[in-house]
């Protein structure tokens, strides 16, 4: 995938992943429409990045609320005339235990994690199928292969953020329409900045950005990393259960 002349949509650009993915595509020549909450975050980055390309503009957008993102997406297209890609990575992290296990925590966190993506695709797939051309990048985690002990309605959304980008890559193959899923290992950014076990090769939200995009312009398919996590997940997914809730990280 050449990145030239593409509009590119990132939501959940204001900190961490999103961010720093910004900031290494606006050295390419393309066109970037940043989404998220909070504005005066997008406003600096943009202030930051505008210097090196000028076709940045962000937009305030909670990707929870099928009204907002059904405006934003109308008026990126009204701005830049097309959106080639998507990287669909707005996300929370969230806690959960058994002495709080709350409704509304995992509401939150479908809405955004699973529900925030669907919002993104029903508003990107018109134009895509019209076109027979597109590409969503959705980011998932390697957090789906199991569900860590602290950390389940996190990880239950993630599992189904990864089924629904492997729905869309074949669903959407006769479209031309390609479907790539992230799955980072732990990585330094605010979602983590709290977190008080231990993050095994923790890396940097620059590092990170740096193998996510040179993964879309290879198109592949799943983009993990790193190695080590990688492995230790797949493992995971076939130890014997009694063995995992042994292992299971406790928040
Ligand atoms: N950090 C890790 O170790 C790690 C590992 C695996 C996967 N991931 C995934 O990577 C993605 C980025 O996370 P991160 O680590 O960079 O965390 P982060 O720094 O907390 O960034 C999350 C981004 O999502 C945005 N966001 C949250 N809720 C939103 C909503 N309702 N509507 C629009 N934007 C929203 C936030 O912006 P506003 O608050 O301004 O809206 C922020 O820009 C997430 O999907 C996360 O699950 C992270």
């Amino acid at each position: 995938m050449n990145l030239n002349n593409k509009v590119i949509l990132i939501t959940g650009a204001s900190t961490g992943i999103g961010k720093a993915m910004a900031k290494l595509l606006a050295k390419e020549n393309c066109s970037l429409a940043l989404i998220a909450r909070r504005g005066e975050l997008l406003d600096e980055l943009t202030g930051q990045i505008k210097t090196e390309n000028p076709n940045i503009k962000s937009y305030v957008c909670d990707v929870a609320k099928p009204g907002e993102v059904k405006k934003v997406f109308t008026e990126v297209r009204e701005h830049f005339k097309k959106i080639d890609i998507a990287i669909l990575n707005a996300g929370v992290g969230s806690k959960s235990s058994a002495e709080d296990y709350k409704y509304e925590n995992a509401k939150n966190t479908f809405d955004v994690n699973v529900l925030g993506i669907v919002n993104c695709v029903e508003n990107l797939l018109p134009d895509f199928i019209k076109c027979k051309d597109g590409m969503i990048v959705g980011v998932s985690s390697l957090a789906d292969s199991r569900g860590w002990q602290g950390s389940g309605f996190y990880c239950a959304s993630k599992a189904a953020a990864t089924i629904l980008l492997e729905n869309l890559r074949a669903e959407l193959k006769p479209f031309n329409i390609k479907v790539i899923t992230v799955k980072p290992g732990f990585v330094e950014t605010p979602m983590t900045a709290n977190n008080k076990f231990p993050m095994p090769f923790l890396m940097s939200a620059e590092k990170a950005a740096r193998i996510i995009i040179g993964g879309i312009k290879k198109e592949k398919r799943i983009i993990q990393f790193p190695l080590p996590t990688v492995l230790g997940s797949k493992l995971m997914r076939v130890v014997p259960d009694s063995l995992f809730e042994y292992i299971s990280i406790k928040n």
